[in-house]
């Protein structure tokens, strides 16, 4: 039987991916090469909808694409590409725009959130229209499973809405994708501020573990995560967040369980439990950090493995694209 498809994509907003990027959905795409048929795209086209520099946005593109191939996606395993060499998807974001009701996307929470933050009169209309194009990034890959978190639930509803619609309009087009939701990874909060997720919008820069800090940095920072006064290693999301989110990053990279690592550490103070995680962070992003800047150093070897994963994914988009454009009514091409 055929694998599974996943498809999933990550905006390059940033200067470096961080661990909660690692750990709520990196690591799940790396795991999920080996038994899916697994497609992931940097999605720069989600990247303009808010303000941006666009010499910046091509090297965070870049970096972006260096750093999932840094943390083990494999080129000969699963499909590796940038949104904007494939022109399908704003192709299709377009024609499913036109069957997504303004109300229905007037209710996406996230849009509302960005709207606000960024002042109602500033919101771009790609903003508004993000989730459509989300649909087509998914919808274009006979997608069955998107892994993705929590807060993309609502868009995922939306792309199961749209897939169904569009085929009950204009006949069997797309597989209605299934949920993947990653619920059981861990949700990383930010060190200085532990109720708080660790983001790249929202933390200050010792509140955030980069894939590509350097090794003293990791340990200045862990050093430095706020922890409390009660001195007691040990989980508790409400009253002690600080010690509950390394243990959970400790757990999560050394494989250890979270009751296993408490025994172990009764009785130690912070200092050295600080210590031994901070070593555990080091020990896992150094070769993420080393094979990504490895990439970077030859970009045009990184720019013919993008075109080559852009090549991969075009073949399926286009087809799919071509029943669409069948399936509507646009005539041929003469
Ligand atoms: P974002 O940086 O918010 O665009 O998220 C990119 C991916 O990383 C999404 O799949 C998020 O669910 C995941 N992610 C972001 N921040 C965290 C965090 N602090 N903990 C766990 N997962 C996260
Ligand atoms: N909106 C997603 C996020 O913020 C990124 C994304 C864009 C995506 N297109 C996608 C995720 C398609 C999964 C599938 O994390």
């Amino acid at each position: 039987m055929a694998r599974p498809r996943v498809f999933s994509g990550i905006q390059p907003t940033a200067d470096s991916f961080h661990l909660g990027n690692y750990l709520g959905a990196l690591r799940q795409w790396v795991t999920l090469q080996e038994t899916h048929d697994a497609v992931y795209c940097v999605v720069d086209l989600h990247a303009i909808t808010l303000p941006h520099d666009p010499a910046l946005l091509r090297q965070r593109t870049r970096v972006a694409a260096a750093q999932l191939l840094g943390a083990g996606l494999d080129p000969q395993r699963c499909i590796v590409f940038v949104q904007s060499h494939v022109p399908e998807h704003a192709e299709l974001a377009w024609v499913l725009g036109c069957i997504t009701g303004f109300g229905e996307a007037s209710r996406m929470i996230q849009f509302k959130d960005k709207a606000a933050r960024a002042g109602s009169d500033q919101a771009s209309v790609g903003l508004f229209t993000y989730p459509v194009l989300q649909a087509a990034d998914i919808l274009l890959y006979a997608t069955d499973q998107v892994p993705v978190g929590e807060d993309q639930r609502q868009h995922l509803e939306l792309t199961r809405d749209l897939a169904q619609r569009f085929n009950h309009r204009f006949g069997a087009t797309f597989v209605v994708p299934g949920p993947y939701i990653l619920t059981d990874v861990a949700k990383i909060t930010d060190l200085t501020e532990p109720t708080a997720k660790m983001s790249k919008s929202s933390s200050a820069p010792q509140g955030i573990v980069d894939l590509l800090d350097e090794p003293a940095a990791i340990r200045r920072k862990i050093s430095r995560a706020v922890t409390d006064a009660d001195g007691e290693i040990r989980a508790d999301e409400q009253a002690k967040p600080g010690v509950t989110n390394l243990l959970r990053i400790y757990s999560a990279l050394s494989g250890e369980s979270v009751a296993d690592l408490e025994a172990r550490y009764a009785g130690a103070g912070y200092g050295t439990f600080k210590k031994d995680l901070a070593e555990v962070v080091v020990d896992a992003l150094a070769p993420i950090r080393e094979r990504t800047e490895k990439m970077l150093a030859d970009e045009a070897q990184l720019d013919r493995l993008l075109a080559v994963g852009a090549a991969r994914a075009r073949e399926i988009a286009s087809q799919t694209m071509d029943t669409v454009r069948n399936r509507i009514g646009f005539l041929p091409p003469g």
